[in-house]
Parts: structure tokens; C-alpha cells; sequence
């Protein structure tokens, strides 16, 4: 998500920004709820200034590790009467990830979403009608469901790089978020939108996305420019997904794509899906994907580009695959490619797309950290899990500041090591991403079609990470140079 706003502090100030306001408007503040002898230890306001140095000098990654060093597993910032309890680690985890929606929820953070997305859909209904849409889209995204993308994924891929020259130096961020619109935009969109109007619909989306900013993150409906282009864009949007749900459904058309499911989808009534649903579940489902997908599989090629050891060992694989299977990428092979997979995982634990997940609670409930101590953490806290540390925590990932996709593998299973919220960057539990396996199978697809084709050297140095951005993104240009080659495999 491309989020504009100062840093990771200012988006979790702001989402208690809006807590207080709305628990004052609501009439029920209340500086301590529950009266127990075993609540989380406090940071306080001094504490909280005495650390504005190290987020502006060293970053929030920085930060929360020091209060995490200081603090353990589980703290509660007090800010202005509003709490903000972080839970680190997979030991504290397991109600965060899986309590029922009645005791946690995803709250009122996203209601920003309701202006991109439409009234109908996600942030704008009621909780059981958001979970009904919530399957909709597990439905449509599960792996059994992927297997027919993989012919139109690898079709946009090679016509995309065969686009390149013999030789060149690219913006590997530029090129691979322009693949994976084509990819989107075939197996997402579907044909009708694909083949007559992907610009005219990336155009749009774009001026919903640029809707997105500080003011309308805390305002979403004052009339401001940027938030009449965003509701002029979603009209259009509207208008051009609607004109496509409306004639499948006229002529009984059934195409193999996302859309396609949402159209296809029943809520437990009975009642189908209206044309405002599917549009607005499509746009989300865009929005939610485009740049999670786009900074993983550029963070893959830096790690690989930079690691001469696991390039040539993803080089091998493919060797080995092509060996066994002939050019030929099918489903079955792609998960082959396990070097692969734990190039991209590794890669995504280092870079994770969302380096926070929020929540808040409804009601009080208890925790035991690794170390025995028990806390009571109280309805109307927001809880913060911040991926960005717990994808390094050391007693989990051995070295975790290296680069090392082993990690994953038979005997050593890191990921696993602390319970199933040991690897939390596609989230977990009630609202893990459906988009995982249709994830790793295109930027599969896009890295073994460049590594069978082309011999790439990064040319720019290793990415910092982009600041002030709320989703780890590689900062600047990600320059590789490339040279056409066919990879040579011994008969
Ligand atoms: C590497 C790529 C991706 C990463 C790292 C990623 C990560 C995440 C994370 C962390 C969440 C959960 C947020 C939370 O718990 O509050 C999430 C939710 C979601 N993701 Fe992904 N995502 C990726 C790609 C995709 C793609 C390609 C799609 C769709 C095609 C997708 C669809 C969704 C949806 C629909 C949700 C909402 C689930 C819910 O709230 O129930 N994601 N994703």
C-alpha cells in the first residue's frame, strides 16, 4: 500500500488518533478499564519523547526492538489516554491472529477504504456480511482454482520480456510492476478488460489509490481535490466493471478468472452477488494485491542478484527442472521449484510488505509470554503485531539479518519453530491472505521465465528500504543490467 504519510509512528498515531476521538464522541473513555494486577508495562509519554530520536535517526524497525529489549514480548503505549499493547512473538500471538471477530477485530482503521471501495463491500457492511465476502475471496484465490492461470500468466510473461532487447540496463521496480499489472489485469480482470482497456482501467485505478493520503486517511469524505478525483475514478471504474459483470451475466458467459468467481458467488441466503459488490470487491482485491506483489518479487531479485550462492542455486533448480520436465511450466511444476519458493519467502521475511498489522480488542483476555509472565490485556486496546520484528526475532531465525533461504528447509523449519505465528508476513489465522499461493505462483512464473532467458546483474546497489512509506518498499530505482541467453542444460 502506498500510504504517503511521514512513517510507521504517524499512521499508528493516527489510527489512535481516531480511537480517541471516537471513544469520546461514544462518551466511553476510560483511562483503566479493568482493575488488574497483571497489565502489560507501560511506556510512557517521557519514554515515548525520549525515543523520538532513534525513529527519526535509526527507524521504526529500530524503535520497536528497544522497547521490545526493554519492555519484553508484550507493552502498552500510552498515548493520550489511548492504549497501543504490542504483541511480539508467536508465543503472544495466537488470539491476535485467531480470536473471534466479536472479541478482536480490524475495527474502524480501514474505513478510509469505503470511498475507494464502494459501501457495498469490505469496511462499508456489517461484520458478517465483510466475512461472507471475506470466503468469496478464498474461494476464488484457492490453489485448486489457480491451476488455469498458469497458461495466461506465463503468456503475459513472455510476451512482456520479449519485448527487450538482446541487451540493457532497466528498472527491474518499473518492469516487474508493469508485468504483474498485465498479469493482474488477465487473471484477475479478466479478458474483456485486459485485451480492450488495461491502461484506461490502471489510469483510473491510479487516481483511487492517489485518494490515499494523510488528509483523507483521517478525513475520507471532505470534498479536497485529491478526493473528488478519487470519487469521479470509482464511478468510472464502476461503470467499466459493472458494463462487463452485466454482459457475462446476460450472455451467460463463464470466463476462468477472479471476476468471474465474484460474480459467481452466493452469500449463505442464497442471494447472489450485485454488480457494486463485484466492482468493489475487484478494485479491493486489486488494491490489496499490486503492491505487496510488486515490492516482493523486486526484494526477491535484489537478494538473488546479491547472493551469488542462491542465484546459482535457483539457477541449478531450473536446470534440474527443465532436466525433468522439458521447457514446459505447468502448476505441478512450479512447485517444483522449492529453492525458489524459499528465495522468495526469505526474501519477504527480511522485507515483509506489511511491517504492522492492527487490531482491536473487544474484550479483555489473557496471554502468557514466552518467559511465564501472565497479562491481561483489556477490551478497547488497538494491538499492534509488527511483522517487521517477528520476522527477526533471534531464538526464531538463526542470524536473522542474513539472507538465508535454507532456513526453511528439511531439518531446520525456522518458520515453524515457535507455532504456526512463527512467519507472519502473509498474516494468520481468521484473516490470513488468500492471496499466497497465487502470489508465489507468479512471481514464480516471472523469476523462472528471466532466469531460463536472460543473465541479470544488479547494477544499482543493494535497495535501502523507502522511508516515510508505510509498506517496505525498495527505495529508488533497482537498476539490473541484462543480457540474452538460453540456459544450457546438460543432456
Ligand atoms: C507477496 C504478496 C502479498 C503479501 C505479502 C500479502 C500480505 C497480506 C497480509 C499481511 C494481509 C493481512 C492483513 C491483516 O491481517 O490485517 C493480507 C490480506 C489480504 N490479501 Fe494479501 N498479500 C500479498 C498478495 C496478495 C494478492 C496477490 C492478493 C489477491 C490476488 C491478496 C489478497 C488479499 C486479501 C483479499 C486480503 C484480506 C483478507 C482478510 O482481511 O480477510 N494478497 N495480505
Amino acid at each position: 500500500m502506498e500510504i504517503e504519510i511521514i512513517n510507521l509512528w504517524l499512521a499508528i498515531a493516527i489510527f489512535s488518533i481516531m480511537a480517541v476521538l471516537t471513544n469520546i464522541s461514544r462518551g466511553r473513555i476510560t483511562f483503566d478499564p479493568v482493575r488488574t494486577k497483571s497489565l502489560p508495562p507501560i511506556v510512557n509519554g517521557i519514554t515515548l519523547i525520549g525515543l523520538l530520536p532513534t525513529v527519526l535517526t535509526k527507524g521504526i524497525q529500530a524503535t520497536i526492538h528497544n522497547l521490545y529489549t526493554k519492555y519484553g514480548s508484550v507493552f502498552t503505549i500510552n498515548f493520550f489516554g489511548s492504549k497501543i499493547t504490542f504483541l511480539i512473538g508467536p508465543e503472544v500471538s495466537a488470539h491476535f491472529f485467531q480470536g473471534p471477530e466479536s472479541k478482536i477485530s480490524q475495527g474502524n482503521f480501514y474505513e478510509f477504504t469505503v470511498p475507494m471501495f464502494g459501501q457495498e463491500v469490505g469496511f462499508g457492511v456489517d461484520t458478517a456480511t465483510r466475512s461472507e465476502q471475506s470466503r468469496f475471496y478464498i474461494d476464488a484465490l484457492k490453489p485448486s482454482k489457480l491451476r488455469s492461470h498458469v497458461k495466461h500468466m506465463l503468456q503475459e510473461v513472455e510476451e512482456y520480456f520479449a519485448k527487450w532487447g538482446q541487451y540493457g540496463i532497466v528498472d527491474l521496480k518499473y518492469e516487474l510492476d508493469n508485468v504483474l499489472m498485465l498479469i493482474s489485469g488477465r487473471c484477475l480482470l479478466g479478458k474483456e478488460i485486459r485485451e480492450k482497456m488495461i491502461d484506461e482501467f490502471y489510469t483510473l485505478f491510479h487516481e483511487v489509490e492517489n485518494g490515499l493520503n494523510l488528509v483523507s486517511l483521517l478525513f475520507p469524505y471532505i470534498p479536497i481535490p485529491a478526493n473528488r478525483r478519487r470519487d469521479n475514478a470509482r464511478i468510472k471504474l464502476k461503470e467499466v466493471l459493472s458494463e462487463t459483470v452485466r454482459s457475462r451475466r446476460s450472455f451467460g458467459q463463464v470466463e476462468e478468472d477472479a471476476l468471474q468467481k465474484l460474480i459467481d458467488s452466493r452469500y449463505k441466503d442464497g442471494r447472489s452477488t450485485t454488480e457494486a459488490e463485484v466492482t468493489g470487491l475487484i478494485i479491493a482485491l486489486i488494491f490489496v494485491g499490486k503492491h505487496t506483489s510488486s515490492h516482493t518479487s523486486v526484494w526477491t531479485g535484489a537478494c538473488l542478484l546479491n547472493n551469488a550462492k542462491y542465484l546459482e542455486a535457483v539457477i541449478k533448480e531450473q536446470k534440474k527442472i527443465i532436466a525433468k520436465f522439458g521447457d514446459e511450466i505447468d502448476y505441478n511444476v512450479l512447485l517444483d521449484m522449492n529453492i525458489l519458493h524459499g528465495c522468495i519467502k526469505e526474501a519477504l521475511r527480511m522485507h515483509p510488505t506489511t511491517p504492522i498489522l492492527v487490531r482491536k480488542t473487544h474484550g479483555n483476555f489473557t496471554l502468557r509470554t514466552k518467559e511465564g509472565n501472565e497479562y491481561t490485556i483489556p477490551a478497547g486496546h488497538t494491538l499492534v503485531s509488527p511483522t517487521i520484528l517477528n520476522n527477526n526475532i533471534p531464538y526464531i531465525y538463526k542470524d536473522p539479518e542474513v539472507y538465508d533461504p535454507e532456513r526453511f528447509g528439511p531439518g531446520r523449519e525456522e518458520d515453524k519453530v515457535g507455532g504456526k505465528f512463527s512467519y507472519t508476513s502473509f498474516s494468520g489465522g481468521r484473516h490470513a491472505c488468500p492471496g499466497e499461493a497465487y502470489s508465489y505462483m507468479q512471481i514464480k512464473i516471472i523469476s523462472s521465465h528471466l532466469l531460463r532467458n536472460l543473465e541479470l546483474r544488479l547494477q544499482s546497489p543493494f535497495p535501502k528500504v523507502e522511508r516515510g512509506k508505510l509498506a517496505l518498499e525498495p527505495q529508488g530505482k533497482v537498476m539490473v543490467s541484462y543480457e540474452r541467453r538460453k540456459l544450457l542444460v546438460p543432456s
